[in-house]
């Protein structure tokens, strides 16, 4: 039978709504897990988060939250979960360091959908041996939020948090979220506490910066995207885009062109930076970037970025090109 959302919920778009929904989840929370332990994923994105600060305002301890750094995190996001949620929250976090056992995977493979399958298996398989040696586990917590519901029902898209648990992980479900679109969820994270950079963070991939990083993924040539990246964020930051544009983003293909540093001949890799605007991820246009503004990234990216001699930007939209790389 189609799940669908009850008429009776009213569109989350104030603090108290928020504050209402918050209060109704924590009571259904505690009905539904009384004093049993809920397992969660918790990868630092907009939907676990929100699933966690919940969870932790109704259970407190009972909530075991994994995060896996499979190493293809952004600069400082491992930092920030275990900061936010351990630090900050008081959430009882597993952290995991799961980096060597991705790469070592990943190394040499170039076909991009293999690198997706290697990523999202061996993430299946971290969080299944992790949850094997807890006890006491009864139930798992998702981040589904209403259009993964909507994209499985329609055949769009079979979402990962709809249907797709490994059978050692079949637990009970608990899905505080699953009636709220995107907006709302943003909407709750506020209202729980959560920092901004969390709450209204970009779209990030489940295979992360591995689709940015084209061909076989080495260490080196990750390093430069993710710093790269991080310098990206921080002047479109200084900029005042960063809650404005939709997705911004370097990729740093396997490819290397002649340039000169420091009078010598560098032989290095490009970079290319960018930036989309959309509503439905369909359609992308792209961010009509300010020139002083990309000379500024150009010359910070060239100077601090081991390995990177050139810039570019991506001017074409979606279609014909999608937003990703791979
Ligand atoms: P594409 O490249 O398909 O991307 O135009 C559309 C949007 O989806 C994001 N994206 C992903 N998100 N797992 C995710 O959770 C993935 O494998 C994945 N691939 C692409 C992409 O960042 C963009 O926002």
């Amino acid at each position: 039978m189609a799940d669908v959302r009850p008429e009776s919920l009213k569109r989350i778009t104030t603090r108290e709504l928020a504050d209402a929904f918050i209060a109704d989840q924590i009571a259904a929370i505690k009905e539904q897990v009384g004093d049993k332990k809920v397992l969660l994923a918790l990868s630092g994105g907009v939907d676990s988060s929100v699933v966690a600060a919940l969870l932790i305002k109704a259970i407190g301890e009972n909530l075991v939250c994994v995060h896996v750094n499979h190493g293809l995190l952004r600069k400082g996001e491992p930092e920030m979960v275990c900061k936010v949620f351990r630090d900050e929250l008081g959430a009882n976090l597993i952290y995991i360091d799961a980096v060597d056992r991705f790469l070592d995977l990943l190394a040499g493979v170039t076909d991009p959908e293999q690198k997706r399958h290697i990523i999202g298996e061996e993430f299946i398989k971290v969080f299944a041996e992790e949850a094997a040696k807890l006890d006491g586990i009864s139930f798992l917590a998702q981040g589904t939020i209403y259009p993964d519901i909507l994209e499985s029902e329609q055949g769009i898209k079979a979402h990962h948090n709809v249907g797709g648990l490994p059978p050692e992980l079949d637990f009970e479900l608990v899905e505080p979220v699953k009636y709220l679109y995107k907006d709302e969820v943003r909407v709750v994270g506020s209202a729980l506490g959560l920092p901004d950079n969390m709450v209204y963070r970009q779209p990030f991939p489940g295979p992360g910066l591995g689709v940015r990083c084209p061909g076989a993924i080495t260490r080196d040539r990750l390093e430069a995207v993710r710093e790269s990246d991080a310098i990206l964020r921080e002047e479109f930051e200084k900029a005042g885009l960063a809650g404005k544009v939709w997705q911004y983003f370097t990729v740093v293909p396997d490819f290397k062109s002649t340039g000169i540093k420091d009078g010598k001949r560098a032989f290095e890799w490009l970079c290319i930076v960018r930036a989309i605007n959309t509503t439905d991820v369909v359609k992308c246009t792209v961010e009509p970037i300010d020139y002083d503004l990309m000379c500024r990234i150009t010359d910070r990216i060239t100077h601090e970025v081991p390995g990177i001699n050139r810039v570019l930007y991506d001017y074409t939209p979606k279609p014909t090109a999608t937003v990703e790389y791979e």
